[in-house]
């Protein structure tokens, strides 16, 4: 969506705060020995009490409240009976709207202490994220974003998943502008509105290049099989540069 009143960016920022919060808490919660399953009734339970809906859920009949992703899996994981385990790494992706408004945000979690190398990949995924909102103002090229995302990450050896893209949200989980790349392309002419509503979501990886549908239809693996990190927030594009909805308060 393309917000042009206050109240739109009200709406937004009340679904924004709750996925963060939601997020947050389930991040938190965390702990070895606990399945996915009891991890997204946790945040099931978040979403409930705020009155939100998972996206999801209600949008692709996704079996489940939040997508919960561990280790090899890299997105859209279903919550199930898998123990998470210490030196797991778990991505948490949360989607849900309220009143009519919808946000999205995603973190990929370390449970306990993980191999070095997993924790700069952690840090530098946040980063990635960072480096492609501060891309993110009125009237740019939407190819900034990816741009700034892929100098970054080739300048440290890392590689980004190129099927996974980035996307416009607000009114709908996924609406214009669709893929948003978080890599270098050529070609795209589109810019960012002013009040335009997005995702900035890189997968930064240390080898993988690709997302693969697994045997479910829902769970997607990297290829080739390597680390790969997440991080998310809707943002709004503005004179002033990005504001970020998706915080928690
Ligand atoms: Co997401
Ligand atoms: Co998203």
């Amino acid at each position: 969506m393309t917000i042009t009143h206050e109240d739109e960016l009200d709406g937004l920022k009340a679904i924004g705060r709750i996925v963060a919060n939601t997020l947050q808490a389930m991040g938190r919660a965390m702990e070895p020995g606990m399945t996915t399953a009891e991890l997204d009734g946790i945040g099931r339970g978040l979403l409930d009490r705020a009155g939100a809906v998972s996206a999801p859920q209600s949008t692709y009949g996704f079996p489940g409240a939040t997508c919960i992703s561990v280790n090899e899996e890299i997105a859209h994981g279903v919550p199930g009976g898998r123990v998470i385990r210490r030196g797991d790494l778990v991505n948490i992706d949360v989607s849900a709207s309220k009143d009519g408004y919808f946000a999205d945000t995603g973190a990929t979690f370390r449970v306990g202490r993980v191999h070095p190398g997993l924790d700069r990949l952690c840090r530098d995924g946040r980063r990635a994220m960072q480096v492609g909102i501060a891309q993110v103002r009125s009237d740019r090229p939407l190819s900034a974003i990816g741009t700034a995302i892929g100098r970054f990450a080739a300048d440290r050896g890392y590689t980004l998943i190129r099927n996974l893209a980035s996307h416009g949200v607000g009114r709908a989980l996924h609406e214009y502008p669709e893929e948003i790349a978080t890599w270098p392309v050529r070609g795209e002419r589109r810019r960012m509105a002013r009040g335009l509503v997005l995702t900035v979501e890189p997968f930064l990886s240390t080898g993988g290049h690709w997302a693969r549908q697994g045997g479910d239809g829902w769970t997607l693996y990297s290829e080739p099989g390597a680390p790969v990190v997440q991080y998310e927030h809707t943002v709004v594009a503005t004179d002033r540069g990005a504001v970020v909805v998706t915080l928690p308060g």
